[in-house]
Formats: C-alpha cells, structure tokens, sequence
C-alpha cells in the first residue's frame, strides 16, 4: 500500500464480554472481564498485533443499568489506560471523558500524563454525559440543559488546548551547567476567565508527544455534529443504513469545511457489530443464539434509559406509543433517541423486536455473514463516502474481536484496504493526522 492512498482505519471499542447485552451469560465470558485489568491487556495486544489504530473505553460518571442484571461499573478509563500503555508499544489508546462533570485544569493534566506515559497515544472521547442519573452525582437535581452541556464543552476544549500549549516545545532545556530546568519566558500563563472557566494556568506538565491528545467526538445530534465540524479529528457514530451514514458523512465534512477546516482532518468511525460465520447461516444463528439470552423486561428498562423515557410508556408487544416528543424537546442524548424512533417506526417494529434489534450494538450497525460479506460490506461503506473507518464492536470479546482480525482483516489487506504494518509511532500518525501547532509560541519565520 503507498503512503499516499487512502486506508481503512479501526477502532477497538471495548466494552465487558462485549457489546451484545447478553453476552456475559455466554460459557465464554469471564464474570469479572469489566474489572480485570489483564483482560484488557489481553484484548490490546490481540488488537495491537492486528495492527488496530486505536482501542476506546466508554465512560459515564454514573452507576448504568441494573447491576443485578449484568455487568455494571467499570474502571475508570484513563487510569486503566495506563495499565495497557505499559504493556503495548503502538496501539492507540482514547479515554472517554466529560465535560460536564469535570474541570479542565484537572482533565488536561491526565491526558497530558497519559500522553507522556504512552509516547504520544492517547486520545480522548469528548461527551458531554447525557441523563440525570450522572447529574445527582455532582450536586445537581437534573442534568443541564443540552445546549449548555455543548457550550461549556465548546469552553472546556478552549481551555484545554491553552493549557496543553501553555509549555512550548523547547521550554525545557536542563542546562545543568547555567542551573536553568526551563526558560520560564516559555511557560505561558493561560489568563483564562471565561462564563464557566477561570483558569490561571500554566499547566503542571510540560508538552507532551503529541502536544494534544487526539480529540474524538461521539454525539450526533446538531449541536454535536457542529462541535466535532470544529474540535473533532475522528468522530465517532452509530448509523444504522448506509444511506444514513453517507448522508452523516457528507453533513459532518461540509460543516467542517464551513468552518475552514480540511474535511479529511475529521475521521469518520461508524460503529459496527461485525458477526461473523463461516456461511451467513451460521452467522444469523450466532446473533439468534445470543438474542435468546436478553432478558426482556431489562432490557426495556435499558431502553428506555437509552433514549430518556420513562419505561411506563413501553409495552413489550407493542409499538413505540405514536406521540413521542421530538427530538428538540428532549435534553438527553438527542440523536440516539431519534435514531432508535426512527428505526422502530420505519419498520414498525414492537418494543420486544427493536430490543432485538438494539441487543447487539444500541443501535449501531450490525453486520451479520460470512468474512467476504463483512469485507465488502466495510469496502462499500468505505469508497462511497460513509466511512474513513470503523469502530469495531464485538458482539462477544475476546471471540468475536479474533475472528474478525483472522478472518475478515486477511480480506481488506489483500485489497490494499488496511495496514500490514504500522508505519507511525503516534496515535495521531496512524490517523494521517498533523500534530497540533502551539498558540503562545511565536510563529517561525523561514529563514
Ligand atoms: C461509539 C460511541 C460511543 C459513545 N460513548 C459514550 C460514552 O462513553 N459516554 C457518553 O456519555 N456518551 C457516549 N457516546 C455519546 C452519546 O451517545 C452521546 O452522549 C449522545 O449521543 C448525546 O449526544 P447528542 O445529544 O449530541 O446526540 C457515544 C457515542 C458513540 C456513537
């Protein structure tokens, strides 16, 4: 593959035994993978050795769902990334972390230490938390409105990259013989005050390999597609139809272009749950087998936090009641919600059915087959203007995650389509992106 043809980039979304819901009730599954730090490790040296981009960690500062029910809680993101830092070279490593319930000074400071503590792989998912259940957790009653969230996280990156800039490149010197550690003239206070943010800088960590850590984006909703068309470098996304991913694809390119950015700044990772069979008929059983294992009544109840309603307005063989509030009225997580009442109303699917439908992947896209069909499928959304790449969503982990590298990635490689090699050492050299520019430094002039 030259270096100068377009690639297929992948993302390894983690989540427990993986992201089907049910399946930790597999003979598989390790009842305490979620806060095993050595299945992690084992999952990012397979993803890793599969030559992956990056692995992603979700995060909501909140207990999710029911713990009688599945696994719930997790290890905090950033921490855990640490761990697999030290035992992988390469891979990326992109911590979910909020807005809303964070500071700056102290969240810059982490991912810059993660940064160092890779040699420049980390990257951060920028949410902005949806629910009220995170809300109670910080002293508030209920969450702040949407809009909001979305202008103090537009506050919050500000600050942000002020503070990862706050130490130009060369500050540090350790002139042992002058006695100087850091020119001081190269270590800028940031004087922030802001409507939520006053912050005095400089930051408590020099700048890190990466200067920035990768910035991902993961909400579609307007205000989201805005803030990833000026923050983000890879975004994150469910999209159930190719049509709906082309047409997400194009929006969040042009609202990137509109505010000067290079659309090919901003990588697009829909997420897909790849099941895989040596024929489709073995693969459509697999999904069946797990879809047997949801237990219905919980899984409505997961629904219903999933989208913001209260679970008394669903009726498990019924459809979606017809007056449903629109997706302005709603302060949660705005586009999941119209994605799961759309896909409901579009085939007219009772709540037990869209569950089934949800149950692999929340409402990302699952592609059920054979390795080839997976492969054309990956290609098609690829050259057509849908995908940059794809968050890789294994139904079952460790499973689900070794057959795709075997299976599936041998395919995309023989079609030139992904990687045998990595040929950066950064996460954002393996997205084909430039490291950030410092805003206190002054500008070189070319001699
Ligand atoms: C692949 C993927 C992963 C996400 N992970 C998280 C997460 O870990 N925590 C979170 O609060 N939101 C996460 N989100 C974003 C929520 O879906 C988001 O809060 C929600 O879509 C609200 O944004 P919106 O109102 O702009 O649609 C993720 C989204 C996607 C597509």
């Amino acid at each position: 593959m030259s270096t100068t043809e377009r690639s297929l980039h992948f993302n390894l979304f983690i989540h427990d035994t993986g992201h089907h819901e049910a399946s930790w009730r597999l003979p598989e599954s390790e009842p305490l993978a979620h806060i095993d730090v050595a299945y992690h490790q084992r999952l990012a040296r397979i993803a890793e050795d599969a030559k992956f981009d990056s692995l992603f960690l979700a995060d909501s500062p909140a207990l999710w769902g029911d713990p009688g029910r599945r696994p719930s809680g997790r290890l905090e993101p950033t921490v855990l990334l640490t761990a697999l830092a030290a035992v992988t070279s390469r891979i990326g490593l992109i911590a979910t972390a909020s807005t809303s319930y964070n500071d700056p000074y102290n969240l810059a400071r982490r991912f810059s230490s993660l940064d160092h503590i890779s040699g420049g792989r980390a990257g951060w998912n920028i949410v902005t938390t949806a629910g009220d259940a995170a809300a109670r957790n910080f002293g508030l009653e209920s969450q702040p409105a949407h809009a909001d969230r979305y202008e103090r996280a537009a506050e919050f990156i500000e600050v942000s990259t002020k503070l990862w800039d706050s130490w130009e490149d060369d500050a540090v010197v350790a002139d042992k013989d002058r006695g100087v550690h850091a020119e001081s003239d190269r270590v800028h206070p940031i004087a922030h005050a802001g409507k939520y943010f006053q912050v005095d800088g400089a930051l408590n960590v020099p700048r890190s390999p990466q200067a920035h850590p990768l910035l991902v984006q993961a909400g579609s909703s307007e205000d989201g597609k805005d803030f990833a068309a000026r923050y983000a470098e890879a975004v994150f996304t469910a999209q159930p139809t190719w049509e709906e991913g082309q047409a997400f694809y194009a929006d969040v390119k042009r609202r990137a272009a509109a505010v000067g950015r290079d659309p090919e700044g901003v990588k697009i990772l829909p997420g897909i749950v790849p099941v895989i069979g040596d024929t489709e008929a073995q693969a459509l059983e697999l999904e069946a087998e797990l879809d047997r294992l949801i237990q219905p009544e919980y899984a409505k109840l997961q629904l219903a936090t999933l989208i913001g309603l209260d679970p008394a307005l669903l009726v498990l063989d019924r459809e979606l009641p017809a007056d449903l509030p629109d997706e302005d009225e709603i302060e949660g997580a705005k586009s999941r919600y119209t994605l799961v009442v759309e896909l409901a109303r579009r085939e007219r699917l009772t709540v037990r059915q869209l569950i089934g439908r949800l149950g692999g992947g929340r409402g990302h896209r699952t592609f059920t087959g054979t390795p080839v069909q997976v492969a054309d499928t990956i290609e098609h959304w690829f050259r057509t203007g849908a995908a940059d790449g794809f968050n890789i969503m294994p139904a079952v982990l460790p499973s689900g995650l070794e057959v795709f590298v075997e299976r599936v990635l041998p395919i995309l490689r023989e079609r030139g389509l992904f990687r045998t090699e990595y040929t950066g050492g950064t996460l954002r050299e393996h997205y084909g992106l430039p490291r950030p520019a410092n805003q206190f430094a002054p500008a070189l002039v070319n001699a």
